[in-house]
């Protein structure tokens, strides 16, 4: 972790959670994290929960943001959320490019630039997820696949536009499988995530926060953020458990003090 970047805990939800489930965790997070003054720390439901969290964390310091926008504004896309939508509701996040939609919803590296690109111009902002499949760790080419992911938005949108979200390296094989990335082949990721940034601009390199994530949890929190370019986590099921998320966020914390 380094100073100059205010380490962020960001909670992604995916698809869980019902309102009652919502109100626990969501009292347990704003009560247990309120001394906290280090970090910035955000929470990611399901859209349709999102006008309930802006309620329950209004007066406190957890951003709130969607899991997913439309590249589109507004029109006739039946199911889809705009970032105008998400900014009614206050969202200070979203998360674009999560290898569960790449995967799932078939979005490629062109969609995510424009849906990154939307979300900077509904004043919100992305956290853009890159990361390898275990076969392409497997066949060598982590590399060029993150490096890809990032040009992407950097050819589609700029540099400058990149240096204004967040972006999260999160290696597939290591999301929902406890599996997670040992700290120094995270760490070796994000240093080659800020040198790709580097060659265009070395300013924008230096300052973008750049999260770990995939199997984040409290024992393994304080090794991952150890590292000088992990600037902070992007956590799924841990986020479920408001003693887990909190734990997550007192580590993080407690190293951004050192
Ligand atoms: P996980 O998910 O912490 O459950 O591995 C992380 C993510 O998908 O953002």
């Amino acid at each position: 972790m380094n100073n100059t970047r205010t380490p962020l805990i960001v909670g992604n939800w995916k698809m869980n959670g019902t309102l009652e489930s919502i109100q626990s965790l969501l009292t347990g997070i704003k009560t247990d994290t309120e001394t906290l003054n280090n970090i910035q720390i955000a929470v990611c439901p399901p859209a349709i929960f999102i006008p309930y969290t802006k309620d329950m964390l209004a007066k406190t310091k957890i951003a709130w943001g969607g899991q997913d926008l439309s590249e589109h504004a507004k029109g006739a896309y039946t199911g889809e959320i705009s970032g105008p939508m998400l900014q009614e509701y206050n969202c200070r996040y979203v998360i674009v490019g999560h290898s569960e939609r790449r995967m799932y919803q078939q979005e490629s590296n062109e969609l995510v630039a424009q849906k990154f690109a939307a979300a900077i111009k509904a004043n919100i902002i992305p956290i853009f997820c890159v990361g390898e499949t275990l076969q392409q760790r497997e066949d060598g080419i982590t590399e060029q696949v993150v490096g890809k992911q990032v040009d992407a938005v950097i050819e589609h949108d700029s540099c400058a536009l990149l240096g204004q979200g967040v972006i999260a390296y999160e290696p597939v094989w290591a999301i929902g499988t406890g599996h997670t990335a040992t700290p120094e082949q995270a760490q070796e990721v994000h240093a080659f995530i800020r040198e790709r940034i580097a060659k265009y601009d070395k300013k924008i390199a230096e300052s973008i926060k750049i999260l770990y994530g995939g199997s984040m949890k409290p024992d393994n929190a304080a090794e991952l953020l150890a590292q000088s370019d992990i600037d902070g986590g992007l956590i799924g099921g841990a986020s479920l458990k408001s003693a887990d998320f909190v734990a997550i966020c007192n580590r993080a914390n407690a190293q951004a003090a050192v």
